[in-house]
C-alpha cells in the first residue's frame, strides 16, 4: 500500500487522510446519517459553542478564534433556519456537515473547533440536549392536561355512571372519580419523566473518542455553560451508553399504555350501545360511505400509535445489549426510534390536552346505565350485615334477589318493600337509602373512595400537587 493519499482519495473528507480510495458511493449513504440527524443542528451548536467558550477560558483558543467561531457557529443556524443550508450526505452527519460549512466560512480557524473532542463525545452531549428540550415539553403538556382532568373531575364529582369490573357494571362509581383514576396514572407518568431527567442531565462532552484528552479542557465548565447538573465521571460510558435513550422510551411506552387505556374509554363510551359521552366534532371524523358515522379517530389513532412506541424500546434495549465498550457505529441507530418516540409522546400528549377538556358527559344516560346493573347489590349486603346478618349469606340474600330482578326485569331500586321482605326479614323502609345510587356513592367516603365529597378533595390535592410542579404554571 503507497504511504500517499490515491489521488482518488476524498480531500473533502474531515477524515480522509489515512485513505487511499474513496468510499464506495452504497457505503457513502448506508453509513450516512444527515437525513435524519439534521433535527439535531440547533442542540450540535449550541454544543459546540460551549466547547469554543470552555477552549479560550483555558487558553486553548483565543478569544478572536472563539469570536469567529462563534459567529460562524451562529450564522449557520440562521441559514439553517431560512430553509438556505445545504445538507450533504457526503459529509456523513450534522456534526460534520456543520464543521466542514464553518471552516469554509470563516476559514483555519474552523478547523480548531474540533480541538480536544471527538463525534463520539458531541454525538452524546447533543442526544442528551436535544432529549432535555423534549422532556422539558413532554412535561408541560402532560401539566397541561392533568390540569383539564382535573377541572373535569371536579364539575363531574357527582355524575353517576356504572363502575365496571370485568366490563360488567359492578358498583356505582362518580365520573369524577374514574377521571381521577386517569389522572394518578399521569401523575406517576410525569414523576418517571422528571426522575429520568435527572440522568439525562449530565454532560458527555470532553470524553472524547473514548479516554479523555490531553487538552487542559474544563468540563464543569462546559457542563454549567449547558445547563447540566454535571460532568460525567467515566469517558468510557459517557460515549457508549445509550441507558438514558431507553429510559425515555420506557417512561413513553407506560405513558402510551396508559393512554391507550384512556382511549380504549373513550372510544367505547362514544359508541351508540354505551353513549356516556360526546366528542366534538372537531376531535372526529366522517365515512366516505356511511353518513351517519362520526368516528372517534383521535383516541383510535392514540391507542394504535402506543405498538410503534413498545416497538422503540425493544429496538434500543436490542441495540444496547452486548455492546461492548466503547462507542460503536451501532449508537447511530439509537436516534430514529428515540426521534420517533419523542413525536408520538408529544402528538398524543398535545391530542389529549386538547380533548379532554373540550368532552361532554352525557350525565343521565351515565347514571340510568347504573340504575340498570343492579350496581347497588353490594350495598344492600353491607345493608344487611349492618342488620346482624353474616356477609355470606347476605351474598346470598341479595343473589336471590338479582335473580328475582332478572326475571321481573326491575332492579333493585324499583322493588316493593314487600318484594324484599321475601328474601330477608331483616330488610326495613330504610333500605331504600342504601339502594339509591347517591347513597351507594356517597356511603364510601374515605380516602381514595368515590364519593363526590371524597373526589372534590381529591381534585383539589390533585391541583396543589400540579402547583408545586417548579416553572410550571397550570
Ligand atoms: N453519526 C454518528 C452517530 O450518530 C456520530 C458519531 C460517529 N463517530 C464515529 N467515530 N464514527 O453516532
Amino acid at each position: 500500500m503507497s504511504e500517499q493519499p490515491h489521488p482518488a482519495a476524498d480531500a473533502d473528507k474531515l477524515w480522509g487522510g489515512r485513505f487511499n480510495e474513496p468510499t464506495d458511493a452504497f457505503v457513502e449513504r448506508f453509513t450516512a446519517s444527515v437525513t435524519f440527524d439534521q433535527r439535531l443542528y440547533k442542540h450540535d451548536i449550541q454544543g459546540s459553542i460551549a466547547h469554543a467558550t470552555m477552549l479560550a477560558k483555558v487558553g486553548v483558543l483565543t478569544d478572536a478564534e472563539r469570536d469567529a467561531i462563534i459567529e460562524g457557529l451562529q450564522s449557520i443556524e440562521a441559514e439553517i433556519e431560512a430553509g438556505r443550508f445545504e445538507w450533504s450526505i457526503l459529509l456523513e452527519d450534522v456534526h460534520m456537515n456543520i464543521e466542514s460549512a464553518l471552516t469554509q466560512r470563516i476559514g483555519i480557524v474552523g478547523k480548531k473547533l474540533h480541538t480536544g473532542r471527538s463525534r463520539n463525545d458531541q454525538v452524546a452531549t447533543d442526544v442528551r440536549l436535544y432529549l432535555r428540550d423534549a422532556i422539558d415539553l413532554s412535561a408541560s403538556e402532560l401539566t397541561r392536561l392533568q390540569s383539564g382532568l382535573i377541572e373535569l373531575a371536579q364539575r363531574e364529582a357527582e355524575t353517576i355512571m356504572p363502575g365496571f369490573t370485568h366490563l360488567q357494571t359492578a358498583q356505582p362509581v362518580t365520573f369524577g372519580h374514574h377521571l381521577l383514576a386517569w389522572n394518578e396514572m399521569l401523575q406517576r407518568d410525569y414523576e418517571r419523566l422528571m426522575d429520568l431527567r435527572k440522568r439525562v442531565n449530565i454532560l458527555p462532552l470532553g470524553a472524547a473518542a473514548l479516554a479523555g484528552t490531553t487538552y487542559p479542557i474544563d468540563r464543569t465548565f462546559t457542563a454549567e455553560l449547558l445547563g447540566f447538573d454535571r460532568a460525567s465521571e467515566n469517558s468510557l460510558d459517557s460515549v457508549s451508553d445509550r441507558d438514558f435513550a431507553i429510559e425515555f422510551t420506557s417512561f413513553a411506552s407506560l405513558l402510551l399504555m396508559h393512554l391507550s387505556r384512556m382511549s380504549e374509554e373513550l372510544v367505547l363510551w362514544t359508541s351508540a350501545q354505551f353513549n356516556f359521552i360526546d366528542l366534538p366534532d372537531r376531535f372526529c371524523t366522517g365515512s366516505s360511505i356511511m353518513p351517519q358515522k362520526k368516528n372517534p379517530d383521535v383516541p383510535e389513532l392514540v391507542r394504535g400509535k402506543s405498538g410503534r412506541v413498545f416497538g422503540h424500546l425493544m429496538s434500543l434495549l436490542t441495540l444496547m445489549k452486548s455492546q461492548p465498550l466503547a462507542y460503536n457505529k451501532d449508537n447511530q441507530e439509537d436516534k430514529e426510534p428515540l426521534f420517533d418516540a419523542i413525536d408520538t409522546v408529544q402528538g398524543c400528549l398535545r391530542a389529549f390536552a386538547d380533548m379532554v377538556p373540550a368532552l361532554v358527559p352525557r350525565r343521565e344516560v351515565m347514571r340510568e346505565a347504573a340504575r340498570r346493573g343492579f350496581a347497588t347489590a353490594t350495598d344492600l349486603a353491607d345493608y344487611l350485615v349492618r342488620k346482624g346478618v353474616a356477609f355470606r349469606d347476605a351474598h346470598e340474600i341479595v343473589g336471590k334477589s338479582v335473580a328475582y330482578g332478572v326475571e321481573q326485569n326491575k332492579d333493585l331500586a324499583d322493588m316493593s318493600l314487600a318484594e324484599l321482605q321475601v328474601f330477608s326479614s331483616q330488610i326495613q323502609a330504610d333500605v331504600f337509602d342504601v339502594l339509591t345510587l347517591e347513597g351507594s356513592v356517597a356511603a364510601r367516603d374515605h380516602l381514595g373512595g368515590t364519593a363526590p365529597n371524597q373526589v372534590r378533595a381529591a381534585a383539589t390535592r390533585a391541583r396543589n400537587r400540579l402547583r408545586q410542579r417548579s416553572g410550571q404554571a397550570d
